[in-house]
């Protein structure tokens, strides 16, 4: 099917809105089902990750850093390696941690400080994650190969999966 995005660039992997609201909504039913009465953190994260990546064709990069000692640490993931250690106020993903705001990024290359784990990320997504208590105890960071693939429908879609999962 040809996107709205794919008339002006054939190789993109970029959707629209109404194909983003279509899969993040299937997408969200089919993991409330499989992760029905999970508690495990590392289990959701994993087949958030695992899930995610594969119904939406622009997740290069999907994870978790978990908040530990004061500092980001890398959790479960799915793609080229990432980063170990991040300082809460480095990157983006220390930006979120620290601020405990959503960061859109639509190309990283113009963010200050921003940590290249691997040079073909070109734009990113990073929101805190909440315990039932509203304590941040993770961020969820997804990275694109292309510029700018992230807008409101992932913000949407992400931290309402991620308040599902983590903060009821
Ligand atoms: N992009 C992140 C670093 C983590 S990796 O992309 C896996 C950042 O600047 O915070």
């Amino acid at each position: 099917m040809q996107t709205k995005t794919s008339r002006f660039n054939f190789n993109s992997k970029n959707l629209s809105t109404l194909e983003k609201e279509k899969i993040y909504k299937e997408t969200l039913i089919g993991l409330d089902s499989v992760l029905k009465n999970e508690t495990n953190l590392i289990l959701k994260m994993a087949t958030i990750n695992c899930i995610l990546r594969e119904a939406l064709p622009y997740f290069f990069w999907t994870g978790f850093y978990l908040v530990e000692k004061g500092e980001l640490i890398v959790g479960p993931y799915q793609g080229t390696l990432g980063c170990l250690h991040i300082s809460f106020g480095k990157g983006v993903c220390g930006t979120a941690a620290k601020t405990k705001k959503v960061q859109i990024v639509a190309d990283v290359h113009k963010f200050p400080g921003h940590i290249a784990c691997d040079s073909k990320s070109q734009s990113e997504i990073v929101l805190p994650v909440f315990d039932k208590t509203k304590k941040i105890i993770a961020v969820f960071d997804v990275d694109s190969t292309e510029k700018a693939s992230f807008d409101q429908t992932d913000n949407k879609y992400l931290e309402l999966l991620l308040s599902k999962h983590f903060s009821n």
